[in-house]
């Protein structure tokens, strides 16, 4: 049989994930016409902004889009059309972790995925490749054919495919790019071996055929869990020992260096902060926690928990910090908050340690001014409602000032503290800074991120994660 051509993709889900993604593929795959849908018209307007002002902040993405879209990349929100055109879909909407009902603060809710694919199975009227590249618990695949197989109309027939999208939120155009591996699960029958070849052609367009890497469907959804569980393992392990370094003098730093040059742990993912954020890495491990209940191996979900739990702990542990170096009081006290995002070059605030810092200073009474140099103010006040449901936005806004740049946010304060990584607070004239700010005054780094040496000669108390010095 010759083998499947994909002519015209769909994505549905425009976020952080379907966006880049496809927008790439349109970029690397002119011969494909790719139309991203999805549910939210305020979204698709934006990805077909005139002035290029989309969604999503994210370096070279505008870049990708501005060659792209009217030529082979359609954004839309006709999702029914988006469906019917194709001959492979991506299913790339949402799966966060569920708030109610059974598996509640554990589970992946799959409601998005589930509507989708009955979206699916309704509107097609010719055969498709369904690709899943949500990350989804284990197993997702076959309840995503049971729901097609069940509604499909005559003569139709879809293919499953898992391709779990390994890209990290700020450097997603280069990782789409160049990626370390694309991953595609499918069924080991002919035919779902047929789909796999269709959708690795696709990335054969630009990536090498030995990083496309082909195996099981359960294999493959089990990997991106289990990928993100490692990522975030290792960060939870290098904040442990932070902690140690603070309590006994020993630089983080110094420690992760000579940790990593062992060539059997290696130099990534070894920064110490003041702890992970983002939609995923949290998510996905209260999802393999709670698959592994599921499959009654409490001690398996008892080791991935605490990876967490840590995550938790490190950031209680950095409030804490401040408030103990504030002459263990900082109500009524004024702190400026560098930075939202939950990590640099992306507007993404999802479960940032800066809310949890900012929902710790409030509960302390101390007025805070954030700033931050891509997330909008609407999401900021959004995220810290959400944060503090005992607070009304009103009270809220009576202990927290948004401004615009990093000057304004430090100037008369009393402490800044360094909630996310962005370059340019690195580059800040710091001594401008000191000499407009209350003293003592104080610099508490969450991210590694400034020269604690030069800034204590101009005069600051600089408070470092994983640092052992006493002020
Ligand atoms: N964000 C990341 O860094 C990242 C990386 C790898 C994988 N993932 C995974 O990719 C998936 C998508 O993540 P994201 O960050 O892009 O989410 P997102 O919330 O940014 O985007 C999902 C989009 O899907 C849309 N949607 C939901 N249901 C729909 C439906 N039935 N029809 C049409 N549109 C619908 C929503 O309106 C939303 O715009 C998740 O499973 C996530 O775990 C995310």
């Amino acid at each position: 049989m010759a083998p499947i051509q994909v002519k015209k993709v769909c994505c549905i889900g425009a976020g952080y994930v379907g966006g880049p993604t496809c927008a790439v593929i349109a970029l690397k795959c002119p011969q494909i016409q790719v139309t991203i849908v999805d549910l939210n018209q305020a979204r698709i307007d934006a990805w077909n902004s005139p002035d290029f002002e989309l969604p999503i902040y994210e370096p070279g993405l505008a870049d990708v889009v501005k060659a792209t879209r009217g030529k082979n990349l359609f954004f839309s929100s006709d999702v029914d059309r988006g469906i019917q055109e194709a001959d492979l879909i991506f299913v790339s909407v949402n799966t966060p972790t569920k708030k109610s009902g059974v598996g509640a603060g554990f589970g992946a809710d799959l409601h998005y995925v589930e509507s989708a694919t009955r979206r699916i199975a309704a509107v097609a009227s010719s055969s498709k490749i369904v690709v899943e590249k949500s990350t989804v618990p284990c197993r997702t695949a076959e309840s995503m054919r049971t729901i097609l197989e069940a509604n499909c109309k005559p003569g139709c027939r879809f293919d499953i495919l898992s391709n779990p999208e390994f890209l990290a939120e700020g450097t997603a155009i280069s990782d789409l790019f160049n990626p370390d591996r694309v991953l595609i699960g499918s069924l080991q029958t002919q035919e779902g071996k047929d789909a796999c070849a269709a959708l690795a052609s696709v990335y054969a367009n630009w990536v090498p055929k030995e990083r496309i890497l082909t195996v099981g469907l359960w294999s493959s959804e089990l990997s991106k869990l289990a990928a993100n569980a490692m990522l975030a393992q290792r960060i939870s392990s290098i904040n442990a020992l932070s902690a140690i370094c603070e309590a006994t003098g020993a630089n983080i730093d110094e420690v992760a260096h000579a940790v990593g040059y062992d060539s059997r742990v290696g130099p990534k993912f070894l920064r110490a902060s003041v702890g992970f954020g983002g939609s995923c890495f949290q998510k996905d491990i209260l999802n393999l926690v709670y698959l592994s209940e599921s499959l009654h191996l409490p001690e398996v979900a008892a080791y991935w928990r605490q990876v967490v739990e840590l995550n938790e702990y490190q950031k209680r542990r950095f409030s804490k910090i401040v408030v103990d170096a504030l002459f263990n009081t900082i109500t009524g006290k004024h702190i400026a908050v560098l930075g939202f995002a939950f990590k640099a070059d992306t507007g993404d605030t999802r479960e940032s340690p800066a809310i949890s810092l900012i929902r710790d200073f409030l509960a302390e009474r101390a007025y805070i001014t954030v700033y931050d140099p891509k997330v909008e103010e609407a999401q900021i006040w959004m995220d810290l409602s959400e944060a503090c449901p005992h607070l009304t936005l009103d009270q809220i806004k009576r202990q927290v000032t948004i401004v615009h740049s990093a000057l304004e946010a430090c100037k008369s304060k009393e402490a800044i503290v360094i909630a996310t990584e962005w370059k340019e607070f690195r580059e800040i004239d710091w001594q401008t800074v000191y000499n407009n700010m209350t003293k003592p005054a104080f610099v508490f780094d969450g991210r590694l991120l400034v020269d604690a040496d030069k800034l204590r000669r101009i005069g600051f108390k600089v408070k470092v994660i994983g640092r052992g010095e006493v002020l």
